[in-house]
């Protein structure tokens, strides 16, 4: 059988009636385009000669040779033949615990490009050994712990059940495409050798070399993951019934696209070819290690849905993961491509940004505004205009004359500085940065061989060969604080325009077959990139602390706007220019969890929006959502009016401080969530169906979110809301945030809460502790050795259970071991604290802070009296008479115990008595 286009539409010739029905069936899923993006300055699948050729296309001819199989424990290889092609290459299913890999390459003297750095070096450890169950003429039978995997040798198909239940299939709808490598020769079609957009020639010296295929979630009816998009986070359909399409495919380029419209699948700045897929009782993943351009569709059927996938150059290299829960499946992501570096304490606090602080007394004046007000923060940023010219790591003397001096100024207070460093170099021979990279040869080369020149912030630019590893190391070095005049150790970096960014360029990035380090061609790693220069940053900040500090170090902090897989390692990222508007508002809750469960969970998006001016409900809306964001930073454009929080009026102002508060006020409980997501890769802010798969109804929902598993947050994401429609998935009990009274949602989990501009309705959840630090303060820093509290929600059955992760908050002592973990469960009355199960214990970090307060809600009765004994000693702690401890900032219907003054770090258990 031959190759049949499939989807008509994408090519723009389907009939009217079908344009007709197709508009009435997905008019409520069809994506918007807002005007503010430039549209046309950016490809569509149909622009792009390998999307055009292989998306919806399938061959039947794909099929195994039955001799060729050989099995070996934890791989098994044959090889893949198309006749009609003249295709022939290897394909390989390896075996590790939890997770699938599909390799299909051509013999290495082809040299297609493999996508360097990403995996963990660990992963060998990880195989297993298949067990063969059966082989015949036509197909053989593979088991792997739960799951089974059946290979059918033709048509070419891989499906794979879990307990008997099949969830996965590649190649069963024949989508599977592997363009080879081959001569040019007189006839062949337009796009194979050379391609055009908007005047800008793509040579494309090695010809077609795309791969396409198709994957298939049976019983499936939600998607996740793919990003960056700014869409809802349930992926909606790209193609119908039919596979017509009914909008672009979903697109993974990093492009620094202006503006961006918030319910559209163009690429953003980043990249995770990483999708998840969930149905009731499995959740599982698809993960392609492949740094060049892609598409994916998405269709829906009664049936299940389907995926269908292509990329224009690089090998197959398919982790198919195995879940069967949503934090397997991060899990077994982590293992693949590593866990989130841990941050320091202080870049979980509040960041304040701006295009740009203009000087010194500007700096200076900001920073003193937060004491003014009462506001904490940690760090002040400086934007571009900081700079001499846009050479980086230079500086405007005029307006910054003593940086070192500022920076000690604004560390006095507690708190960071952090600069832009960018990855275009200006072409200015007297510029040491210039003059040093060129000489070694260090930057990305055109497609003659000359070092590329493209435009960007400081005019005509060069951009450094992150490829190398070389030029990796060289860049680090740029960061040593004699090399960085002017920087000192509280200085950390921002990388944006990383995509990269080139004004000149097609679709304003760089060329395609600009040349890399060993003539490897830009477009197999364009998606990489910007983590490669990310990672050699943060890199240069590791060896600076340990210039410093010795060998502990000082961990790095470096924000950069592109990713790709493996970027949690090095560090977050923010979702790059927005707008002060309500619908971006509301896209940055998906796009973040979309990012988060793609296994960086360090990200947040710029808070009142990067371009326009946000009025004060907007502004004070905004901030009351980032409180949970991960990464919290406001950020604003050049011509984009003042923003520091006390600019919108006094009551704005106070809620705005309170917003701010509140998320210093849950940092011990956030900080504890990314050793979690540092250990096992679990995200920050969750899905409601992360921590609810079995409650259907989760699965759709984008618009509330888990701040990890005890507390959901349902923001206010509407202008002049006079109440809010709230879902509170499972049995509950669930109990307001703010009253600590339990929440009784209907049968269906719904319930409708009147808010005014001072709400933020969010709940905590029975079963949970949360650590928190309740005292007000300046920064981080100036919380260090403040107490703790623990808010202690408990389940029907009067039972709790948390955790608290300490560490010195800033070096890598924690890798020698030098943290603690503690786990406090409450259980008949009797609260206890003890080192996490596993862990040393005592632990190796320990200090002298104590818990000041035990809030208890869920005790389902106002307590007349109680009293608090230590387990052990059978000292009274407190007693207390009922019925309810009045306080400000604790919940009305709670039981507080006032200063039991119990190290945080030692083991105790209380016992606490009511009199109802
Ligand atoms: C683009 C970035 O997305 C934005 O955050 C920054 O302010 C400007 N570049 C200027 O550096």
């Amino acid at each position: 059988m031959g190759e049949e286009m499939i989807n008509p539409s994408r090519k723009g010739n389907h009939s009217f009636l079908t344009s007709f029905f197709l508009i009435f069936l997905f008019s409520s899923l069809q994506f918007q385009l807002s005007t503010s993006v430039k549209v046309e300055d950016f490809k569509k699948c149909t622009d792009a000669a390998f999307c055009n050729r292989l998306l919806g296309t399938r061959d039947e001819g794909y099929y195994i040779d039955p001799a060729s199989v050989q099995f070996s424990g934890p791989s098994v290889t044959a090889r893949l033949l198309n006749k009609a092609k003249g295709t022939d290459v290897t394909l390989t299913m390896k075996a590790y615990k939890g997770f699938v890999r599909l390799l299909v390459n051509e013999d290495a003297s082809k040299k297609r490009f493999e996508v360097p750095g990403v995996l963990m070096h660990d992963l060998g450890s990880r195989e297993a050994i298949w067990s063969k169950k059966a082989q015949t003429a036509q197909s053989l039978l593979l088991q792997l712990e739960d799951a089974e995997m059946q290979l059918q040798y033709s048509p070419f198909q891989i499906g794979i059940s879990i307990k008997g239940k099949p969830v996965m299939s590649f190649n069963g709808r024949q989508m599977f495409n592997f363009e080879h490598l081959r001569q040019k020769q007189e006839g062949d079609p337009e796009g194979w050798w050379e391609e055009t957009f908007k005047g800008h020639v793509d040579s494309k010296p090695r010809g077609p070399e795309a791969i396409s295929f198709d994957l298939e979630f049976p019983d499936t009816q939600h998607v996740y993951g793919l990003p960056e998009h700014a869409t809802s986070l349930s992926l909606n359909p790209t193609v119908d019934l039919a596979d017509n399409a009914t909008s672009e495919p979903y697109r993974l380029y990093n492009l620094d696209v202006f503006e961006y419209a918030p319910e559209s699948p163009f690429g953003l700045y980043g990249s995770i070819p990483f999708l998840w897929a969930q149905k009731l009782g499995v959740a599982v993943g698809a993960f392609w290690l492949n740094a060049a351009e892609m598409y994916v569709d998405v269709g829906k059927t009664e049936e299940g849905t389907f995926t269908n996938w292509v990329a224009e150059s690089g090998i197959l290299d398919l982790f198919l993961l195995l879940g069967p829960t949503p934090a397997k499946v991060s899990e077994q992501y982590a293992q693949i491509t590593g866990a989130t570096a841990l941050p320091q304490y202080f870049a979980l606090g509040y960041h304040q940004c701006r295009w740009n602080y203009r000087d010194e007394a500007d700096v200076r004046q900001v920073d003193a505004g937060f004491d003014a007000y009462d506001i904490p923060y940690d760090v002040i940023w400086l934007d571009i205009e900081h700079t001499d010219g846009k050479r980086y790591f230079t500086w405007d003397k005029s307006l910054f004359p003593d940086p070192v001096k500022l920076q000690e100024d604004v560390a006095s207070h507690g708190r960071k500085v952090v600069t832009i460093i960018d990855p275009h170099i200006k072409r200015d021979p007297g510029y040491y940065i210039y003059q040093e990279a060129e000489q070694n040869h260090y930057f990305v080369r055109d497609k003659d061989g000359k070092d590329f020149d493209g435009w960007c912030w400081p005019g005509s630019s060069s951009y450094l060969d992150m490829l190398n590893p070389e030029v990796r190391a060289w860049w680090a070095q740029q960061f040593a604080l004699s090399k960085y005049k002017g920087s000192t150790p509280n200085l950390y970096v921002w990388n944006d325009m990383n995509e990269p960014s080139v004004f000149t360029g097609p679709e304003i990035t760089m060329q395609k077959d600009n040349l890399h380090w060993r003539e490897v061609e830009h477009r197999n790693l364009h998606n990489l990139y910007g983590a490669l220069f990310h990672q050699g940053t943060a890199e240069g900040l590791i060896e600076r602390g340990k210039a410093v500090y010795g060998s502990d170090a000082d961990r790095p902090f470096v924000l950069s706007r592109a990713f790709f897989a493996g970027t949690q390692r090095v560090g977050p990222i923010w979702t790059g220019d927005n707008c002060a508007d309500w619908k971006h508002l509301r896209v940055s809750l998906p796009m973040i969890m979309s990012v988060g469960i793609a296994g960086l969970p360090f990200n947040g998006a710029d808070v009142g929006g990067f371009f326009g001016n946000p009025d004060a409900e907007l502004q004070t809306r905004w901030n009351q959502v980032a409180t949970f964001y991960p990464f919290f930073r406001g950020h604003a454009h050049l011509d984009a009016k003042r923003r520091e929080p006390w600019l919108f009026g006094e009551d704005a102002t106070r809620r705005i401080r309170d917003a701010i508060r509140a998320r210093y006020v849950l940092l011990p409980y956030i900080y504890t969530l990314f050793r979690h997501a540092n250990t096992t890769g679990l995200p920050v802010m969750r899905p409601l169906w992360y921590e609810f798969p079995e409650v259907e109804a989760t699965h759709g929902v984008d618009d509330e979110f888990m701040l990890g598993p005890a507390l959901l947050v349902s923001p206010v994401l509407e202008e002049g809301a006079e109440s809010r429609a709230v879902f509170l998935p499972g049995k509950g009990p669930w109990y307001s945030a703010r009253t600590g009274e339990p929440v009784k949602p209907d049968a269906g989990g719904a319930l409708t809460v009147p808010v005014t501009m001072d709400s933020v309705p969010s709940y905590l959840r029975g079963g949970h502790i949360m650590p928190l630090r309740e005292r007000a303060r300046r920064s981080t820093a100036a919380a260090r050795k403040d107490p703790y509290t623990l808010l202690v929600a408990l389940d029907s059955e009067g039972q709790a259970s948390g955790d608290l992760y300490l560490d010195d908050g800033s070096s890598f002592a924690y890798k020698r071991g030098l943290f603690a973990h503690r786990l406090f469960s409450f259980k008949d009355g009797m609260l206890s604290n003890q080192e996490l199960p596993g862990n040393p214990s005592p632990p190796r970090y320990s200090t002298d802070l104590v818990i000041e307060r035990i809030i208890i809600v869920g005790l389902g009765h106002p307590a007349k009296s109680f009293s608090v004994k230590e387990v052990g000693t059978g000292k009274v702690l407190q007693t207390g008479a009922g019925p309810v401890v009045q306080e400000a900032g604790v919940p009305e219907l709670a039981l507080v115990i006032r200063k039991p003054e119990l190290p945080v770090t030692g083991d105790w258990s209380i016992q606490l008595s009511v009199t109802a």
